[in-house]
């Protein structure tokens, strides 16, 4: 059994509260706030609840331009909440571990990134974690553990793994809102549509294959990329620009999808028409006007108006990746209409990272579960246990 905040003592004790809080940088700051956005509820509780908040996190990895400190996030954090939270810079050091212990009741820190000690950014089994030193080091000054992280719950580092087996531990409320969507999807009202597009080839066919196999899928619409590997393996001539695009992203995908279309034809939807840019418009052809000599950027009005009769009625819609160019305003109306029909569905729920990421540049609102996780949560939606989440099952 997992326990929640619900089953927790706050007054007064320190708690280490593992948040995923990685986020797009841009010019030394943040360029997105979503991630810090959702642990406003859990940190808020917490400190109104009386509790001394030590926050962990990680940003970016070893070596790429998004490896910075925590400093923005505290400065963003502090303006989110009502609560205090200052910034430390360091992790478990003497005087990370001396501004743990002098924390007063109801406020937080952020403790540095995570991932600037090495142990961090390495897979170890629980046991082994609990010996690392950032665990060794901090768990003293905590009296309890807290994961709200999702979107890192795929990783088996330190700060995920290491600290449930020295502390009790819990689950914090993202966390417990994303199990409670996704770890219950075979719950979740019939029919079940899901949505299956992105430049990620791979691993929207994954979720396509596990779901279908699983008979959790009623229905699968394939879009974008996807749903080109979809009709070149069912012969259609998309033209060499479209087929160089899916080949690009991946060499076994047209492979694998054939290979879902042997087993799930009547379950697999395919697009009907395609957008393409001709003379710097948008223009719509069916599949017996193919091959087109310029790659196809969305799915047309006809795909749309099929896909989207489908969602009206399904019990839950459930996307994964955009379906077209959507940065670019000739074809984001694909992605931008069946996110919308999706949210007409009775229950409608958006698969993390990039997917969640279109919804919100295109503005689309009323979905029922925003996922904060991108590989968590697409592991989950393949059936795939997830390391920080069994070790809170205690
Ligand atoms: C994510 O952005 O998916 C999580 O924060 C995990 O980050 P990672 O892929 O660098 O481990």
């Amino acid at each position: 059994m997992i326990r929640t905040l619900d089953d927790l003592e706050v007054e007064g004790t320190a708690l280490g509260v593992r948040v995923d809080i990685n986020s797009p940088v841009a010019d030394g700051g943040l360029a997105d706030d979503a991630r810090l956005r959702a642990h406003v509820d859990t940190v808020e509780e917490l400190c109104s609840r009386g509790g001394r908040v030590a926050l962990l996190a990680h940003q970016g990895r070893p070596g790429d331009d998004d490896f910075t400190d925590l400093e923005p996030h505290a400065e963003r954090l502090n303006e989110l909440l009502d609560a205090s939270v200052d910034y430390c810079d360091a992790t478990f050091s003497s005087a990370a571990r001396e501004r743990v212990r002098n924390l007063d009741a109801g406020n937080a820190v952020l403790l540095e990134n995570t991932r600037f000690y090495s142990e961090e950014y390495m897979s170890f089994d629980p046991a082994d974690a609990a010996e690392t030193h950032l665990v060794e080091k901090l768990a003293p000054t905590l009296d309890a553990y807290v994961n709200d992280a999702f979107a890192a719950a795929h990783r088996s580092q330190p700060s995920i793994v290491g600290f449930p087996t020295a502390l009790p531990a819990y689950a914090g409320r993202v966390m417990e809102a994303e199990l409670g969507v996704l770890g219950n999807i075979a719950e979740s009202p019939e029919p079940r549509v899901y949505v299956l597009g992105g430049a990620k080839v791979d691993d929207s066919i994954g979720v396509a294959r596990s779901v279908l196999e699983r008979g959790l899928a009623d229905a699968v619409l394939t879009t974008g990329i996807v749903g080109n590997a979809f009709l070149l393996a069912d012969g259609v001539s998309l033209g060499a620009a479209s087929a160089a695009v899916v080949n690009e992203r991946s060499h076994e995908a047209v492979k694998q999808a054939g290979d879902l279309l042997d087993d799930f034809s009547h379950r697999i939807y395919m697009p009907r028409d395609v957008a393409i840019e001709r003379d710097g418009e948008r223009v719509e052809i069916d599949l017996d006007e193919l091959p087109a000599e310029q790659p196809a950027m969305d799915i047309g009005a006809r795909t749309l108006a099929a896909y989207a009769e489908i969602l009206e009625d399904a019990g839950t819609a459930i996307l994964n990746g955009p379906a077209g160019v959507f940065e670019d305003e000739l074809f984001e109306l694909g992605t931008r209409e069946l996110f919308e029909a999706a949210t007409r569905a009775e229950m409608s729920i958006v698969g993390g990272g990039d997917t969640a990421a279109a919804m919100r540049a295109l503005g689309v609102k009323g979905f029922d579960h925003v996922s904060t996780g991108g590989g968590a949560a697409l592991r989950m939606l393949t059936g795939g246990s997830l390391p920080g989440v069994d070790v809170l099952d205690q």
